[in-house]
This record gives C-alpha cells, sequence and structure tokens, in this order.
C-alpha cells in the first residue's frame, strides 16, 4: 500500500489508498462513505444512481478491494479507499461527510466477540466528528442482535435514532441479496446527531 492525497470540496482528504488508486473526485458533490464496501456491489450501484454524489468505499480487504476497483470501473464518482475504516475516517477533515452506510457488518454474534464489532462507543464518537451537523449514519443487519447493540450505543452518544425507509430503485448489497434470497429478516436504522 501507498498513501496518496485527493481532494473533495477544495479540502484534502489523505487516505491510505493502493497506488493504483487516486482518491481524488472529479466533481464537487456531497462526500458519502460506504463502510466495509465489500466488492462493491452498493458502492458501484449508487454511484450510479447518484452521479452528483461522491462515493468512497473503505475497504480492509486486498481481494475485495481489487474487485470493487474493477466494479466501479470508469464511474467517477466512486474511489475505494484499502484500509481500516477507523483510520480512514480519521484522516478525512471534520464535518466534511454527508453520509455513511455501513451495511451488513460483520455482527460477531457471540457476546465474547462483541467487542470486535465495529460499531463501539469510540466509532460513534469519530463518526460523530467526520459527519456534517445534518449527516445521516444508516445501518442494516442480518443480525438483531448487533442491530440492536448498535442502536444503543449511537443512542447513548447522543444520536437520534429513526427507522431507514429505502427508495424502490435503492441497489442492493452482496450479502443483502444472500440474505433476502435466505428469507433473513434484515434490520435497519438511520442515526442523526
Ligand atoms: C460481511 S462483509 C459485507 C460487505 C458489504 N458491505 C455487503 O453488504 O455486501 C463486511 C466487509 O467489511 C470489511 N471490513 C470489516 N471490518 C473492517 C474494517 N475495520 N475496516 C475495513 N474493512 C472492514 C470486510 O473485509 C468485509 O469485506
Amino acid at each position: 500500500m501507498a498513501s496518496c492525497s485527493g481532494t473533495v470540496r477544495g479540502a484534502e482528504i489523505p487516505t491510505t489508498v493502493a497506488a493504483d488508486g487516486d482518491a481524488a473526485f472529479q466533481n464537487s458533490g456531497p462526500l458519502v462513505l460506504d463502510l466495509g464496501c465489500g466488492n462493491g456491489v452498493f458502492l458501484a450501484g449508487l454511484a450510479a444512481l447518484r452521479p452528483d454524489w461522491n462515493v468512497l468505499g473503505i475497504e480492509r480487504k486486498d481481494y475485495r478491494v481489487r474487485q470493487a476497483r474493477r466494479r466501479a470501473g470508469d464511474l467517477n464518482n466512486a474511489r475505494i479507499a484499502h484500509g481500516e475504516v477507523t483510520e480512514v475516517l480519521s484522516d478525512l477533515p471534520l464535518s466534511s461527510i454527508a453520509r455513511v452506510y455501513l451495511l451488513f457488518s460483520d455482527p460477531w454474534p457471540k457476546r465474547r466477540h462483541a467487542v470486535r464489532r465495529l460499531v463501539q462507543p469510540e466509532f460513534a464518537a469519530l463518526l460523530g466528528t467526520r459527519l456534517r451537523p445534518d449527516g445521516i449514519f444508516s445501518f442494516a443487519s442480518d443480525s438483531p442482535e448487533y442491530a440492536e447493540w448498535a442502536e444503543d450505543v449511537f443512542r447513548a452518544d447522543g444520536w437520534q435514532i429513526s427507522a431507514w425507509e429505502l427508495p424502490p430503485d435503492w441497489p442492493p448489497t452482496e450479502f443483502e441479496q444472500r440474505f433476502v434470497s435466505a428469507g433473513v429478516q434484515i434490520r435497519r436504522f438511520q442515526a442523526k446527531r
């Protein structure tokens, strides 16, 4: 990996991006994050659906970064940062992000493994500093336990929780497609400061 930097809305956004990546976006639209973007199915679908948004995926697994970059192809409003979510988030400027999606994040279902979940009090606090005041965090999971945990963490940090209604044309994620095919119920919520 190599470090390179780019700009969004004139602000420097240093990100940890593989050497073949370039974090610079071509337009001045709002910055939208897909945390743990996996193979980029949702990221590419969202970037195509909302050409006025700049969609930055963050993913730590090499092969998934490669898949996501291939899938994002020529979309000039999609980028994938290769690294840890909290590290890349920390590198972004304060109040720079309009929307953040955390979709089907690893649920770590055993109670003793819950500390490995991405959503923790420190995560909610960090996100609160990087989201714009009108920013929205959106969460979906196949795990009711993780969804309840995440809601509790955000509520305890002072966020307002509400239902997240999906627009009809909303792109599904890879994991969502699997869960829906298997008849698994999906839990979703939104959180605002
Ligand atoms: C269960 S998959 C879901 C992928 C995608 N969001 C979807 O719904 O299809 C979780 C993804 O998040 C990535 N991931 C988990 N923790 C991460 C972290 N701390 N930083 C970056 N990526 C992470 C994993 O490598 C994996 O690709």
